[in-house]
């Protein structure tokens, strides 16, 4: 059993609360994210959206976003808190974001039914698209004496 005090459950707490914050005036579906930088700070984010649908941002990348803009780096843990029975993972664009800041974190799902999952972001992300490619293209166009 994990102890009261354990630093992943007061992350989890982090990730409960900023949900509480979450602006989803139109899909009623609020989440929230806390990420752990390697210096053990917290940062929080939850979805926000507006009339027009398409606008809005997962509460990931709120809160990936707002780390990285302030000195948040190396990020070793991402909770994604839901209102649902079973966890809710991460959406397709957010996966993106995660693979090119987060990297080497671990993502804890936590559901208001009390299931819990864990899978690294190398594990969401298989085949990742990222600077890598950009980089093999320009080498590429290089070392080809027609390009
Ligand atoms: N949403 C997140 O914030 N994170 C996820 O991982 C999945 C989806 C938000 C986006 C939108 O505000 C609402 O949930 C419904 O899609």
């Amino acid at each position: 059993m994990t102890p009261p005090n354990d630093p992943l459950d007061l992350l989890v707490e982090a990730a409960w609360t900023a949900r509480d914050a979450a602006i989803c005036t139109y899909s009623g579906f609020a989440v929230g994210a806390a990420l752990r930088d390697a210096k053990g700070k917290t940062w929080t984010g939850a979805n926000v959206e507006n009339a027009s649908y398409t606008l809005g941002l997962c509460a990931e990348r709120v809160a990936i976003f707002h780390a990285l803009t302030h000195g948040g780096r190396d990020f070793t843990h991402v909770v994604v808190a839901t209102d649902t029975p079973t966890p809710t993972s991460p959406c397709g664009a957010c996966r993106q974001i995660l693979w090119e800041f987060a990297r080497n974190a671990t993502v804890v799902m936590v559901a208001r039914g009390g299931v819990t999952a864990t899978i690294t972001v190398a594990e969401l992300v298989p085949l990742a698209f990222d600077a890598g490619a950009l980089d093999a293209a320009r080498t590429a166009v290089r070392n080809d004496p027609d390009a």
